[in-house]
């Protein structure tokens, strides 16, 4: 008797904490950091979400000391079929303008271009995305985009 009231009680308290963990840790999962270096590298080749996000946020901080015009780093968000392009097409659009086309409308979200020591935040509504598309992030600084992209899942 006295067993089966403990394994109730533990069974008990066992549910309270998933049902209290579950909300905070769901926020985290919608919230990513990703550094860019002087050495022209993300920290992370893939970035996953959860399609319960109703909002992605990203934070890139440039952990290097080189200034934008030299080692400038965005993170730009498209379908991976179209990551090609866009930074292609950023080439000519110059650091004042991110290095993306004005009205680029394969962008879905981008950073400003940070130099050493700068961070950008920026905030994805998930209505932007679609459960298991194929998104690719780069950096669309002329030459950085061979070595600075990555694979983001949502869902
Ligand atoms: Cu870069």
């Amino acid at each position: 008797m006295k067993l089966k009231h403990t394994l109730l009680a533990a069974a008990l308290i066992g549910a309270n904490a998933l049902f209290f963990a579950a909300p905070a840790s769901a926020a985290d999962n919608c919230k990513a950091e990703i550094t860019g270096n002087d050495l022209m590298q993300y920290d992370k080749k893939e970035m996953k979400f959860d399609a319960s996000c109703t909002t992605i946020e990203i934070t890139l901080k440039h952990i290097g000391k080189l200034a934008k015009e030299a080692m400038g780093h965005n993170w730009v968000l498209t379908n991976t079929a179209d990551a090609m392009a866009v930074a292609n097409d950023g080439l000519a659009a110059g650091l004042a303008a991110n290095y993306i086309k004005a009205g680029d409308k394969r962008v879905i979200a981008h950073t400003k271009v940070l130099g050493g020591g700068e961070s950008d935040t920026i905030k994805i509504p998930a209505s932007s995305l679609k459960k298991g598309g194929d998104y690719s992030y780069e950096c669309t600084f002329p030459g950085h985009s061979a070595l600075m992209k990555g694979k983001l899942i949502f869902g």
